[in-house]
């Protein structure tokens, strides 16, 4: 079974039994659909992407109350088998970016049953409630026959990772104020989340009287990651594929408050809240569509913790994204998913801006022809921590990183033979990464940079040595010699342009 695995502190997705890299993409919301397919796989194919994320939409999945048809999963995995790829599936059902358009027909009839939350001023949100037990039931026997179908059909492990809902939570009300839910907004907090955050001396106190301002907000994660949990445990228990849950972020570096952000889904202030209420969950993952490089950094601090995996299940698909792969992998992402890459032409920007091509693809595709060879030593040296990798920041033209004794430093837009000071490129699309592979020798690659090795202790008086530069590729998890790098290729520091190269380098020191 693939699962997810720690130690040290540090975390990998274990795939046939060794550490694996996401690689991956998500296609747009309508596009899981057989019509569609055509204009995905080329998109797949051009990116070079080893994983796939689709949807499985419930109204599809449940057309009525109790016939399942498993005809579409059965044609992503297929198809997905066919491209030799691998598949990651989102569970659209109760919450869909905070809404519940996904549910079936006969759920939309009747709204007794399957009610929708209210606001403060008492009319029915576009969201739906999280204390009806009729949909929580309903939601339980979907996915439970979800996951059960795939025990039986996919032997082979064509699935990854099952995501449990989308972007769950609400916008434009920071909670529930149904009678049912005041009821229990003003009943106790459950002592199990009072043990988690270590709160127990505040045993009886009411949700108010125990989180002040942030009551309401807490409330509604808690009532949000209960009925989930339900869901993921059902679903697990017939078939334990590692599970996450994504969520719409809020703004990492500016202090705000719901309803400025979607409410209830686990974004950062309340990932302790969803792990004591949905241990079923494996991972809460950061859907990252802010562009911005302190914010984006700041987004993967938040998420990659010593008791949550770092996935990045969503990010923008605007080329500005693509170097941000280094920055989740220099945070030991398990996984990077640019969001809406196929060949539909619904182009999620502002009007006029153009949809999905091979030259917005391209920036995206260069991480992966590099990466994809060595994916699994990418893995393996990430989880071992012997990974560290960086990304451009406007303004910012030198970067560095420390390897014990060995400074490492990348420059962006240096002039010719290493001349001046580096400038940075115009746009920021730099980025590196480099693994240590044994005391004195490390694997190095990037775009648009120049590395460079330099000994630590400066008081030493040693310079470093470029002992043997070696480009290779990776075959089998064999690195394989193609030349060896000297001359104009070392003597100014290691340049990498826009092919995608890897090296293995030997230093010493003189
Ligand atoms: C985040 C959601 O999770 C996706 O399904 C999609 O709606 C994007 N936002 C926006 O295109």
């Amino acid at each position: 079974m693939p699962r997810i695995v720690q130690k040290d502190g540090r975390y990998a997705l274990l795939v046939d039994g060794a550490p694996y890299l996401i690689l991956g993409a998500q296609v747009n919301n309508s596009s899981a659909w057989p019509a569609m397919l055509p204009k995905v796989w080329p998109a797949i194919e051009y990116l070079h992407a080893n994983t796939i994320e689709m949807p499985v939409y419930w109204e599809q999945f449940e057309p009525e109350q109790g016939r399942f048809d498993y005809s579409l999963v059965d044609t992503l995995l297929s198809q997905t088998r066919a491209h030799h790829l691998h598949l990651v599936l989102l569970w659209f059902g109760t919450w869909k970016n905070g809404s519940s358009h996904y549910r079936p027909e006969w759920m939309k009839r009747a709204p007794e049953l399957y009610p929708l939350m209210t606001g403060a001023n008492g009319r029915p949100l576009d969201s739906p409630s999280p204390y009806s037990a009729e949909a929580l039931q309903a939601d339980i026997r979907a996915f439970t026959a979800l996951m059960r179908h795939l025990k039986a059909i996919d032997a082979e492990h064509t699935v990854l990772m099952v995501q449990v809902e989308n972007e769950p939570g609400t916008w434009g009300s920071v909670r529930d104020y149904s009678p049912a839910a005041q009821k229990l907004f003003e009943s106790p907090v459950p002592h199990e989340l009072l043990t988690a955050l270590h709160k127990e001396t505040l045993a009886e106190g009411t949700w108010q009287a125990v989180f002040g301002d942030d009551a309401e907000e807490f409330f509604h994660a808690w009532s949000v990651a209960r009925y989930i949990e339900q869901v993921a445990a059902a679903g697990k228990a017939a078939y334990p594929l590692p599970l996450y849950v994504n969520a719409a972020l809020r703004n990492p570096l500016v202090p705000s408050r719901p309803p400025s952000y979607e409410s209830g889904g686990p974004t950062d202030n309340v990932i302790p809240i969803w792990k004591a209420a949905a241990p079923s969950i494996d991972l809460v993952a950061p859907d990252i569509y802010m562009n911005e490089n302190a914010q984006y950094l700041k987004v993967l601090d938040l998420y990659h913790r010593s008791d949550n995996a770092l996935l990045v299940p969503e990010t923008g698909q605007d080329p500005t994204y693509a170097p941000y792969f280094f920055a989740a992998l220099g945070h030991q992402a398990i996984g990077f998913s640019p969001f809406g890459l196929d060949y539909t032409k619904y182009a999620n920007a502002p009007l006029g801006a153009t949809s999905i091509t091979e030259e917005s693809l391209a920036p995206f595709a260069l991480n992966y022809k590099l990466v994809g060879p060595m994916d699994r030593e990418i893995a393996r040296l990430n989880f071992e921590g012997k990974l560290q990798a960086v990304v451009e920041k406007k303004g910012e033209p030198r970067q560095s990183m420390e390897f014990g004794p060995w400074a490492v430093t990348v420059s962006y837009g240096l002039g010719q033979f290493g001349s001046g000071d580096p400038r940075g490129n115009p746009e920021p699309t730099g980025r590196a990464l480099v693994a240590q592979l044994g005391e004195n020798q490390f694997l190095v690659a990037g775009f648009f940079c120049r590395v460079d090795f330099r000994v630590s202790d400066a008081a030493s008086g040693k310079q470093r040595q470029f002992v043997r530069v070696e480009e290779g590729t990776y075959d089998a998890g064999k690195f394989r010699p193609i030349r060896i790098w000297n001359g104009d290729q070392t003597d100014w520091g290691l340049n990498f342009a826009s092919a995608p190269q890897v090296v293995r380098v030997s230093v010493g020191m003189y």
